[in-house]
């Protein structure tokens, strides 16, 4: 008889794909997505511990599902609790302690060895915990089958970070760099286009730092990786995240240049604009070569945009050093952006640096750059009316008849479309905008359509030249 799972996922995209393989890997064993814990009877908490209160969360969300478990087990069943990700990595015994009704933890790197903890956690009292950084390869484990939803996928091709910026804890949790060889990544792809994806985003903690290897022993880097994937029938689009600045390299920007596929919009995180800070923070990047690699990826694809991850209030972090930041935002000019008040992470080296900076300052940082990046957002967005862009149309709207899709920019775009629609690439034509969607309908001649797409590539360059 089919049993139910419930996977809550926090943080990052590499956690999306992983509780999607998690799914994938739970299924011969009769386990079927469920979208609430309710009479689950396997629930894991795919956890995030890259800012503050992440373990707090969870043990309250653990709270919650202890009362499930027991309601379960009052009726003679039983409900297997897991805690995966980050926390898991980092707080393993803490959460076994603190909860020991919790029946597995485990790593990022250990969900290929699930069917096993399953087995355990049903056979032994106690917690079975799994924090271990293998030898083997979980990406060795993969099912044959794939989770897709939305006609869009994850890829994991690049795991860990050894960058070792101060202020984050990825390099502890997620362990050193490890790429997936190219024909491994290759027939993933494949599968997820049978599963039905148009478009993969390739992921990495530092998907720069990607160097597969190929079966005659060489390497490729993500810029050759990109062409290969590009070359795949019935992948249209392809995304990378989370990009490392200082590890773009000329082959990647070249790829931004020559592959179609290949969306004119990247996350390119430059944290601040003070160099002062940026050495603090061990990025090896300065704002200067930041705003050089700006300038050639945008030689390279004039209609590029930018979207960026920013931290305010980091140890040391002066007025100055605010205001360089704020005028690299004005310089570069970004159509969307994630910023947060900076953390410390235990065990960080940043987290015992002296001078931290007083919470209402990094409120008040904080505010005045959302402000900015959101101006800079609703400005790119109304920039946009008027214009004609290819929307993958990705599921159903909230209103009768609605599709909703993503622009090459990842702007959410609602449309009155029919159902069969759902999945294809169409050529929209933006009606209104406001800070977080778009509106539109169908540009129905395909003659009228094409034109209007390079006629674009024109008006996004200006755009996101002028935000
Ligand atoms: N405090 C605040 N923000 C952080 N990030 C990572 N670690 C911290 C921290 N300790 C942010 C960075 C990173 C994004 C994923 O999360 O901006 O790029
Ligand atoms: Fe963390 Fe990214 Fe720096 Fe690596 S490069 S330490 S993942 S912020």
């Amino acid at each position: 008889m089919a049993k139910s799972l419930f996977i809550k996922t926090y943080g990052c995209q590499m956690n999306v794909y992983d509780s999607n393989r998690m799914t994938d890997i739970l299924a011969p064993l009769g386990y079927e997505a469920s979208s609430t814990p309710d009479g689950a009877d396997m629930v894991i908490l795919n956890t995030c511990h890259i800012r503050e209160k992440a373990a707090e969360k969870v043990f309250s969300e653990l709270g919650r599902l202890r009362a499930l478990k027991q309601a379960k087990q009052q009726v003679g069943e039983s409900m297997i609790l897991a805690v995966a990700g980050c926390v898991a990595q980092a707080e393993g015994e803490e959460i076994t302690r603190r909860a020991p009704y919790v029946d597995m933890v485990f790593g990022p790197q250990a969900y290929h060895r699930l069917p096993e903890m399953v087995a355990r956690a049903s056979r032994q009292a106690g917690a079975v915990l799994d924090t271990d950084f293998p030898v083997e390869s979980k990406f060795d484990h993969m099912p044959d089958s794939a989770t897709v939803e939305n006609s869009t996928a994850f890829l994991t091709i690049q795991e860990g970070c050894d960058k070792f910026c101060t202020f984050c804890v990825v390099p502890y949790t997620r362990g050193a760099e490890f790429s997936r060889p190219v024909a491994d990544v290759l027939d993933e792809a494949r599968r997820l286009r049978d599963a039905g994806a148009r478009e993969i985003t390739l992921l990495g903690q530092n998907v720069n730092a990607y160097h597969g290897t190929t079966g005659n022993g060489t390497e490729r880097g993500l810029g050759s990786l990109i062409r290969e994937v590009a070359q795949i029938e019935g992948i249209d689009r392809i995304r990378y995240t989370t990009s490392y600045p200082a590890e773009v390299d000329d082959e990647l920007i070249e790829a931004h240049r020559d592959v179609p596929e290949l969306m004119p919009f990247l996350h390119l995180p430059v944290q601040s604009g003070s160099d002062r800070v940026l050495s603090a923070m061990n990025r090896r990047h300065n704002a200067g070569q930041y705003r050089d690699l700006v300038e050639r990826l945008r030689a390279a694809r004039p209609d590029i945009g930018l979207s960026s991850d920013f931290i305010v209030g980091f140890p040391g972090e002066r007025e100055s050093d605010f205001e360089e930041t704020m005028d690299l935002i004005r310089d570069v000019g970004f159509l969307q952006a994630f910023s947060f008040k900076y953390s410390p992470r235990p065990g960080t080296p940043a987290a015992g640096m002296p001078n931290q900076v007083d919470e209402n300052v990094k409120s008040r940082r904080l505010a005045s750059l959302q402000a900015l990046l959101i101006e800079q957002q609703t400005k790119f967005n109304a920039g946009c009316v008027g214009r004609s862009m290819p929307v993958l149309l990705e599921k159903f709207g909230r209103h009768e008849g609605q599709l909703v899709g993503r622009s090459p920019y990842m702007q959410a775009v609602h449309v009155q479309a029919p159902a069969h629609m759902l999945g294809d690439i169409e050529v929209l034509h933006m009606d209104s905008a406001g800070e977080n969607s778009l509106a539109a309908t169908l540009v129905n001649a395909a003659g009228i359509a094409s034109k209007d797409v390079s006629a674009d590539a024109h008006s996004a360059r200006k755009m996101a030249q002028t935000v």
